[in-house]
C-alpha cells in the first residue's frame, strides 16, 4: 500500500486495486467490443486529427448495429414513441390516427400517464399480454401466458438472469452450461461473471454449421467429468455463424435435452432475419408443443427475443422480452423477485416491444408505410447476406460457408505458417494479428473468429454483413459498387498478406 503524501494528505493507498477486485470480472472477455474495436476508435481520431492512412474512414464490420449502419428506423414505432415521450404531439395533426392510439394506450398504462415512471417489474402487464398475443399468432395458435413473460433491458439482460437462477453448486457439482462454439460472446462473458462451467459443443463447419445430437453428447460426456450440465444454450438463427436450424434439428435437440434432464436456453432474437431459400425459423416454443404433452409438459424451457435485431435494428432503446416455460412455481417467484430488484426495464424500450409484437393492421392507416418499410429492410438484409456470401468466396485464401440467417457471416481464413510465428512472437493470436493488420492497412474493423471460439487449427474472423449499408453510401460517391471495393480491398490485402509471410524470413 503506498503512503507517500500528495499536496500533504498522506496517501493510504486504493480500496479496490485490479489485484484484489473480483477475479471473475477480471476473466470477462467480449471480443465485440475488444482490442480491436479499442483501436479502431484510436484510428478513427487519429483520422480527425490529420494523420495520413491509406484510407480516409473506418469500415466498422464488427457488430450488429443496424442503425450504427445507417439503416433508417420505421417511422410508425419512431411516431408512437415521439408521442409518448412528448404527449402535447398527440394534438399534431401530422401524426396518424393509429400512431396516437398506440400512444394515448401505451400512456394510460405507465404510471401518471408518463413513460418516465417506473413500470412494474415483470413489465407493463398490456404489453405482456400484447406480446403472448404475438407469441400464439407465431407459433400458430399454441398458447402463452402473459404470466410467463417477462420484459427485459435487451436480450442480453434475460439471459444473464435466467443463467443467474441456474448456476449453483460447488467442486464437480458446480452447473455446467453448454455453448455453441463458435458463440455469441454474452454467453462466454456470463458464464465466466457466475464462475459457471463452460461446455463447448462445436457447430459443424463443413455441414453449414449445422448442430449435430453426437456432438451435444460427447461435450455433456466429457464435461460430466468435472461439472454438473444443467443448461444447453442455443442461438438460432446463428450468431456468428449465420445458420437456421432445420425442424428435425430442434426436435433432436428438444429430445436430447429431455433426456438429459437440461434446461434450454433458446436465443431467438434474429427470429425475422432469415434468407435462404429452403430455410424457415422454427420457435423451439412451437415445436416443443408440436412434439406433445411428454415435451411440452415436462422441458423447461426459456426463448429470447429482441428489438435490437430483424428488421428493427433499435438496439439503443434495449428492449426485449422472454418466455419461461415449464419453470417450477417457486423458482419464478424467485425469478420475479430478482428482476424486481432492478426495479424494470427502460418503459420506451417497453412501447417500442409493444409496437414490433402489435404492428399496425391492413385497415389502419399506418398499416401500407409500415409494411413498405420492413420489406426493404429485410429484403436489403437479405441481399446483403447473399452478397458477403460471394465476396468472401471469391477471395483466394477465404472460404465462407452461405448466410442463411442472421446478420454475420464467418468466414475462414488460411494464415501461412510464418504468419502464426510472427503472431505468437508477438504475443497475439493468429487471427487478432490478421484482424489487427486489416485495421491498420485498409481501415476494415472486424472481431477476430478467436472471440467467439473455433476448433484448433483454424481461422475465422466474423463479418457483419450490415456495413453493406456503408459500402453502398460509399458507391454513390464514388460511382464504385460495393462489391468491388471490399473484393478489392480483401482480395488485395489478403494476398499481400499471404506471400509476405510466405516470402519473408
Ligand atoms: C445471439 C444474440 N443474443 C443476444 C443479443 C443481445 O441483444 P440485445 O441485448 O441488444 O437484445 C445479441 C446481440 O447481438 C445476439 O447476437
Amino acid at each position: 500500500m503506498s503512503q507517500q503524501a500528495v499536496n500533504g494528505v498522506p496517501c493510504r493507498g486504493k480500496v479496490l486495486t485490479v489485484e484484489n477486485m473480483n477475479p471473475n470480472v477480471k476473466r470477462v472477455e467480449y471480443a465485440v467490443r475488444g482490442p480491436i474495436v479499442q483501436r479502431a476508435v484510436q484510428i478513427e481520431k487519429e483520422l480527425r486529427e490529420g494523420v495520413k492512412k491509406p484510407f480516409t474512414e473506418v469500415i466498422k464490420a464488427n457488430i450488429g448495429d443496424a442503425q450504427a449502419m445507417g439503416q433508417r428506423p420505421i417511422t410508425f414505432f419512431r411516431q408512437v414513441l415521439a408521442l409518448c415521450s412528448y404527449p402535447e404531439l398527440l394534438e399534431d395533426n401530422k401524426f396518424p390516427e393509429d400512431a396516437k392510439q398506440r400512444a394515448r394506450r401505451i400512456l394510460d398504462a405507465c404510471g401518471g400517464h408518463s413513460i418516465g415512471a417506473y413500470s412494474a417489474s415483470q413489465g407493463i402487464e398490456c404489453i405482456r399480454q400484447d406480446v403472448a398475443c404475438y407469441i400464439e399468432r407465431r407459433d400458430g395458435g399454441i398458447p402463452s401466458n402473459p404470466d410467463n413473460i417477462y420484459l427485459s433491458t435487451g436480450a442480453s439482460d434475460a439471459i444473464v438472469t435466467i443463467l443467474k437462477l441456474l448456476v449453483c453448486g460447488e467442486g464437480r457439482d458446480r452447473t455446467g452450461v453448454m455453448i455453441s462454439i463458435p458463440q455469441y460472446p454474452l454467453y462466454s462473458a456470463a458464464l465466466a461473471d457466475l464462475a459457471a462451467v463452460q461446455i463447448n459443443y462445436y457447430l459443424d463447419e463443413d455441414n453449414c454449421w449445422s448442430l449435430n445430437v453426437a456432438e451435444l453428447k460427447r461435450a455433456l460426456n466429457e464435461a460430466k467429468q468435472h461439472c454438473k450440465p444443467r443448461v444447453l444454450c442455443i442461438i438460432n438463427p446463428g450468431n456468428p455463424t449465420g445458420q437456421v436450424q432445420s425442424r428435425q434439428c430442434i426436435e433432436d435437440v428438444i429430445r436430447f435435452a429431455k433426456e438429459e434432464h437440461l434446461f434450454l436456453m433458446a436465443d431467438e432474437v434474429y427470429q425475422d432475419n432469415v434468407y435462404a431459400e429452403g430455410c424457415k425459423f422454427h420457435s423451439f416454443k412451437k415445436v416443443l408443443f408440436e412434439m406433445g404433452p411428454e415435451y411440452s409438459s415436462t422441458v423447461e424451457m426459456a426463448s429470447f427475443h429482441s428489438t435490437s435485431k430483424c428488421y428493427m435494428g433499435e438496439c439503443g432503446f434495449r428492449g426485449g422480452y422472454m418466455e419461461v416455460i415449464n419453470m417450477d412455481p417457486e423458482v419464478k417467484a424467485q425469478l420475479t423477485k430478482l428482476v424486481s430488484v432492478r426495479l424494470c426495464p427502460p418503459v420506451p424500450g417497453q412501447a417500442l416491444l409493444d409496437l414490433v409484437v402489435n404492428p399496425p393492421q391492413p385497415d389502419e392507416p399506418s398499416y401500407t408505410s409500415f409494411m413498405k418499410e420492413r420489406t426493404a429492410v429485410l429484403a436489403a438484409l437479405a441481399e446483403k447476406a447473399r452478397l458477403t456470401e460471394e465476396i468472401f468466396n471469391t477471395v483466394p485464401g477465404i472460404t465462407c460457408n452461405p448466410v442463411q440467417g442472421a446478420m454475420y457471416t464467418f468466414p475462414r481464413i488460411t494464415l501461412p505458417p510464418k504468419a502464426i510465428d510472427k503472431a505468437k512472437a508477438e504475443g497475439k493470436v493468429p487471427d487478432m494479428f490478421y484482424c489487427m493488420k486489416l485495421l491498420e492497412e485498409e481501415g476494415i474493423c472486424l472481431v477476430p473468429g478467436s472471440g467467439f471460439g473455433q476448433k484448433d487449427g483454424t481461422f475465422h474472423f466474423r463479418f457483419a454483413s450490415l456495413v453493406m449499408l456503408i459500402l453502398q453510401k460509399y458507391s454513390h460517391s464514388l460511382n464504385f459498387s460495393p462489391f468491388c471495393l471490399i473484393t478489392t480491398n480483401f482480395s488485395a490485402f489478403h494476398g499481400f498478406f499471404f506471400l509476405f509471410f510466405c516470402f519473408t524470413s
